[in-house]
């Protein structure tokens, strides 16, 4: 298994994809390397890639205000995206630049071991939990798979979109808040 500092090397010189092209900076992930939760989200977007970190524009200031809201924060959590460097115009990323860069998502959750993987939005659950996932009928809905127990929330994105999704998602944090109590015994 990679260490932490061969993961992010290699990961910050990957040029697998196109995506490579029109980086400004890879986007690693960002957070506690022993957290019990990791959230994943979908791809760095404009000031993602300019800062390098996740979740750092409008989106990202919503998800810090979710993860407060139950007691979290960027110290206590691992975040993260399926992939690394932002799509051009924010599209979603393609499968193949999906499937290219799904090592170093497995490769940090590996690393981590977390209890509880959150995907934010469609296109990280689909990866993660089932390619068929309906973001609509799922989110909230749990899933065991060897040991760690896996759910889907809406996109912070999509928050912003739609306020009328917010309470259904203030329900999902409190559903991690309360699986991470419960798996803490
Ligand atoms: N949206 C994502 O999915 N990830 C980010 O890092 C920022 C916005």
């Amino acid at each position: 298994m990679l260490s932490w500092d061969e993961l992010e090397n290699a990961c910050l010189s990957c040029r697998r994809c196109g995506l490579a092209e029109g980086r400004t900076n890879v986007v690693f992930g960002v957070g506690n390397r022993e957290a019990d939760v990791m959230f994943v989200g979908e791809g760095p977007g404009y000031y993602e890639d300019q800062k390098g970190e996740p979740f750092v524009g409008r989106a990202g200031q919503l998800l810090d205000k979710m993860l407060e809201s139950v007691g979290l924060d960027r110290q206590k959590v691992y975040i993260a995206n399926v992939v690394k460097c932002r799509p051009p115009e924010n599209r979603d990323p393609l499968p193949e630049e999906q499937e290219c860069c799904l090592t170093f998502l497995r490769a940090q959750f590996a690393l981590i071991r977390p209890k509880i993987l959150v995907c934010l939005g469609r296109i990280s659950a689909k990866v993660i939990i089932d390619r068929n996932f309906s973001i609509t009928n799922e989110r909230g809905l749990w899933f065991e798979r060897k040991g760690v127990w896996m759910t889907a929330t809406f996109h912070p994105a999509a928050l912003l979109r739609d306020e009328g999704k917010k309470p259904l998602a203030w329900e999902d944090m409190k559903a991690i808040r309360s699986k991470l109590k419960e798996l803490a015994k």
